[in-house]
């Protein structure tokens, strides 16, 4: 990475993997995160609004926050699971200080139009939650591909199981419309999917030492959500029960930003499955091969799909980043 920051869009459902992932950003000194946009997704996009300037305002940083897509863009919405992020996205905490941030009034697809015309060429779009926000922005600036630096998102899996079907991971699955529209869209995209978030288990100890280091409201927040999110986890896999541990889903999508040198990718199209029990799966054309099937041709981009990461090493610069003195109050 160069020494100037990146400038980050981060459009985010918050959500205990969310707010670690938006914790590493704002810790990270090559990662300047220009605003939050929220969606629909582990909450409602209010409650996700609400989080998104919760957690921002206690780690003593003024962003803007904005509130986007409440619903999929075609699909019927679903519920919010409350048994893996709490009611309320951050591990039911038992109280919140008062806190004073608006939001930003535009639409998150709108911010994101805005600032892309603003900084043509330097926002990099992180986004971990479904792709409503994205889809909806490139509706109103088909030109967006173009304009932003750069796509990351946290969501879909090739090879690895799905997590809420054999085959479909869970940002995906839940618009799966305008996840496809985002693969098709033609921007430098990559894929950071459970093929490499399974692959890395984050104990919650880490977070346990990372609150008695820094001592600071935001650092107590997380511990408590992702004890929370730590308890679903490890009931339902034992080899991350014995470090009562979770998947950092989201946070592995910036460090595939800062650090891609620590992952294994491979281009090829990608394509989700719109409908059946199939649903939200995404699919990937691994071989050059000519195939019969429409949907697969040229006009198809290329999307960079993470497929290994060095857990080791990638947990490791989680950890001595969220370590840094980097909050503000
Ligand atoms: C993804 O789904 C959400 O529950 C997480 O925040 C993450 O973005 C993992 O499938
Ligand atoms: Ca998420």
């Amino acid at each position: 990475m160069s020494n100037k920051p990146r400038k980050v869009i981060f459009d985010t459902d918050p959500g205990v993997d969310d707010a670690m992932a938006l914790y590493f950003a704002l810790a990270h000194p090559g990662i300047d995160v220009v605003g939050l946009t929220t969606t629909f997704g582990n909450v409602t996009v209010e409650q996700a609004a609400i989080n998104g300037l919760y957690l921002t305002e206690i780690a003593g940083f003024h962003i803007p926050v904005t509130q986007g897509v409440k619903t999929p863009w075609l699909k019927a919405p679903g519920e919010p699971p409350a048994f893996i992020h709490g009611a309320d996205g951050l591990g039911n905490l038992p109280s919140r200080v008062p806190t004073q941030s608006k939001l930003d009034p535009r639409p998150s697809a709108q911010f994101i139009v805005d600032m892309a015309r603003a900084h043509p060429g330097e926002i990099t779009l992180v986004a971990v939650g479904p792709l409503g926000n994205l889809a909806t922005a490139l509706k109103l600036e088909p030109q967006l591909p173009q304009l932003l630096q750069e796509v990351i998102i946290m969501g879909g899996t090739v090879l690895e199981p799905g997590n809420v079907s054999p085959v479909a991971e869970a940002n995906i699955w839940n618009d799966p419309h305008s996840a496809d529209f985002v693969f098709t869209a033609g921007w430098k995209l990559t894929m950071v999917g459970l093929d490499v978030t399974h692959q890395l288990v984050l104990p919650s100890a880490i977070f346990k030492k990372l609150a008695e280091h820094h001592r600071h409201i935001a650092t107590d927040t997380l511990l408590h959500a992702v004890n929370f999110y730590s308890d679903f986890y490890s009931g339902l896999y034992s080899h991350v029960a014995r470090e009562h541990g979770c998947f950092g889903h989201d946070v592995l999508a910036f460090v595939a930003l800062t650090n891609p040198e620590l992952f294994q990718t491979q281009d090829g199209r990608i394509r989700v499955a719109l409908d059946g029990a199939g649903n939200g799966q995404t699919m990937m054309r691994r071989r050059a091969i000519p195939y019969p099937q429409a949907g697969w041709g040229d006009d198809v981009p290329d999307t960079t799909v993470c497929l290994q990461v060095q857990a080791d090493a990638a947990r490791t610069l989680i950890e001595s980043t969220l370590m840094l003195p980097w909050l503000k109050k």
